[in-house]
């Protein structure tokens, strides 16, 4: 079944219908779900949600936009966060050069603390990294060697997909590769093998094509699976089942 490894259901998007939503993602064909943290309270407010459903799983972490509400005092109430029940993994993590909300010297700093943690806490990274490759590949470099994990939502070029790959990455592939514009993507697709490939809607943003624009949900997932098929020249079932594999094994979900 289809495994969505970074969705953010807590979003005000799906106020109105979330239980009925989530409710029907199993007949959708969808069997598991990670939702990742990404502001400070949403630490606090993913691990409790998770509990209500039994396929869905948290990651607990501060996206590089939000790293203004970090202290040492926040950093320390976010890390009681992994002592909850189902949380599995540390992220969305790293450095956004688009949005530029922090300074890069803050963004970097609590990329390695949380990275750092990861470490200690021996779970897999969720990395968010837009147009800033180059300094995300050198901090990965020395502070993410064999932690495992993903680069969410991937947009950089299929040879630096091909480093992370080597060091032991997934590379996370959702709704983008559906666009027309999503040639570089596409790329990446057809270069990495499948063994490497992970599935994400990063819901309520970045809905597929045909539902470009529209809120996002995992059972769009199908389309991502269908495409990457396509470019791979296999069918849909395997697409969706070798990536439900290797989540599984990322996350250390029997
Ligand atoms: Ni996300």
């Amino acid at each position: 079944m289809i495994f969505d490894t970074h969705a953010h259901y807590d979003s005000s998007q799906f106020d109105e219908d979330r239980d009925e939503l989530l409710n029907s993602m199993s007949e959708q064909g969808v069997g598991t779900i990670v939702n990742v943290g990404a502001s400070y309270q949403s630490c606090f407010t993913v691990p409790e949600m998770v509990q209500k459903y039994p396929f869905m799983y948290a990651a607990v972490g501060v996206h590089p936009d939000e790293v203004g509400d970090l202290n040492e005092e926040t950093f320390a109430r976010m890390k009681e966060q992994f002592q909850k029940e189902k949380v599995i993994a540390v992220g969305e993590i790293g450095l956004d050069y688009y949005w530029d909300n922090e300074s890069h010297d803050l963004q970097k700093k609590w990329f390695i603390r949380q990275l750092e943690l990861a470490r200690e806490l021996k779970l897999p990274v969720l990395i968010h990294s837009r147009e800033a490759a180059a300094d995300t590949m050198e901090i990965m470099k020395e502070y993410g060697q064999g932690l495992g994990g993903v680069i969410h939502c991937y947009s950089y070029s299929k040879e630096m997909a091909k480093e992370y790959v080597k060091m032991g990455y997934y590379i996370g592939i959702g709704g983008v590769v559906t666009f027309k514009n999503g040639r570089k993507l596409k790329e990446v697709a057809a270069e990495i093998p499948l063994a490497s490939i992970l599935l994400e809607t990063d819901c309520p943003y970045l809905a597929p094509v045909p539902f470009r624009g529209k809120r996002n949900n995992s059972a769009y997932i199908k389309y991502v699976a269908e495409e990457i098929a396509r470019i791979k020249g296999i069918d849909p079932e395997t697409v969706i089942g070798q990536t439900e594999e290797n989540a599984r094994k990322m996350y250390g979900l029997a």
